[in-house]
């Protein structure tokens, strides 16, 4: 049933380029546009209408909601906020008709994201679900859903339903300019192309990949400490790669905007603290690369993601992990895949039980 992985972990990182795949076929079909006009989906002429947007949801789910923040923010320029769904729903929030709240659940079934849709609906706000499971409990508390066809997922640790929750993104990102009248024919046939490499480029990621990092996982497995930064689209992948070590390794990791580390967790590194910085192409990019001297000038370690072909990055990073290139706001749902295979084999070269992580569980149905 593990089809000859050694873990469903592993496993479902192989399967996330077919999964994306899925995800997105039938959805673009079009060669300048989105389709999302499906069976229980919402209104179009409701998301044509949108002027405000807040996502709910919790852990890896909400920081593929941060990734369509930036996506939807700059490609629609509807305004969105992201929150995590126990915080909100206790927050007595400014909510009411004409706002959008999509509620991101793999399992469809978490309690607290539950709660935060329900309270939203009572609020006259408009319900949207981005869900994997059929039948779940997601579909039903909103008024309108959009799978992600990731396939079920066995692992604790999210993967291949965080690629598909992030390509789900886009596409909604991309169907909401294409409504709003935001963005031409020929930038969205562009990001359309690009969205349909991804499935492409994660197998040629994942080629070798394992090997790659083995060393790098035998190297700094052993430290006690992790930090992750980015900046813009990098930094919810910093954020999903810490959870990611942490959950499944035990190690003790912060995830920080890399602007803020001269704020506070600049105070944490030694000479032998790792510091994964996110660092592929984007307008931010030299910023990124002025916190990385930072963090060598105290002697610490980078351990970079970046774009394949830039070779400035090497100048500035004791190991760089590459990612096939894509147009700068897609290179998240790529970056994130080296980050999951640093945590794995770090928590296999300790011998932990990735599938089955100590304290979690796969769906959180109490609060
Ligand atoms: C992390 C992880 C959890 C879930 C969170 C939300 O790897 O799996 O953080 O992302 O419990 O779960 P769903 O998406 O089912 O609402």
């Amino acid at each position: 049933e593990k089809g000859g992985f050694e873990t469903f972990m592993l496993k479902e990182i192989h399967e996330q380029a077919d999964a994306v795949a899925e995800t997105i076929a039938d959805r673009t079909v079009r060669e300048d546009g989105v389709d999302l006009d499906e069976p229980g989906a919402l209104d179009e002429e409701l998301l044509k209408g949108v002027k405000r947007i807040v996502v709910v949801a919790c852990g890896t789910s909400y920081h593929a909601g941060l990734i369509g923040r930036y996506t939807i923010e700059e490609w629609a320029r509807v305004p969105v906020e992201v929150e995590v769904a126990s915080e909100y729903r206790y927050r007595n929030p400014v909510l009411g008709q004409g706002d959008l709240v999509i509620g991101i659940t793999q399992s469809g079934e978490t309690a607290d994201t539950l709660a935060a849709m329900r309270l939203a609906r009572e609020r006259g706000a408009t319900v949207l679900a981005v869900t994997n499971v059929m039948g779940s409990q997601a579909t039903r508390d909103a008024d309108g859903v959009l799978f992600t066809r990731a396939g079920l997922e066995i692992g604790v640790a999210a993967t291949k339903t965080f690629l598909c929750q992030v390509a789900v993104m886009y596409l909604l990102a991309l169907r909401l300019a294409e409504l709003q009248g935001t963005m031409d024919a020929p930038r969205r046939r562009e990001l359309i192309a690009d969205l349909k490499r991804i499935p492409h480029a994660i197998a040629e990621l994942l080629e070798g990949e394992e090997e790659r990092i083995q060393p790098v996982a035998e190297r700094f497995g052993p430290s006690s400490f992790f930090l992750y930064i980015g900046r813009h689209i990098g930094l919810p992948v910093a954020l999903e790669g810490a959870l990611k070590l942490k959950e499944i390794s035990y190690i003790a990791t912060d995830a920080y905007a890399a602007g803020e580390m001269k704020h506070g967790p600049i105070a944490l590194l030694d000479e032998a603290t790792p510091v994964v910085a996110v660092a592929t192409d984007s307008p931010v990019l030299d910023k990124v690369v002025s916190n990385m001297q930072e963090v060598r000038a105290r002697g610490a370690h980078v351990i970079a993601v970046a774009t394949e072909g830039n070779t400035e990055i090497g100048e500035h990073a004791e190991v760089v992990l590459r990612v096939p290139k894509l147009d700068w706001m897609l290179q998240p749902i790529l970056a994130v895949i080296p980050l999951q295979l640093l945590a794995y084999a770090i928590a296999r070269t300790r011998g932990l039980n990735v599938d089955q992580p100590r304290n979690l569980a796969k769906t959180v149905t109490v609060e």
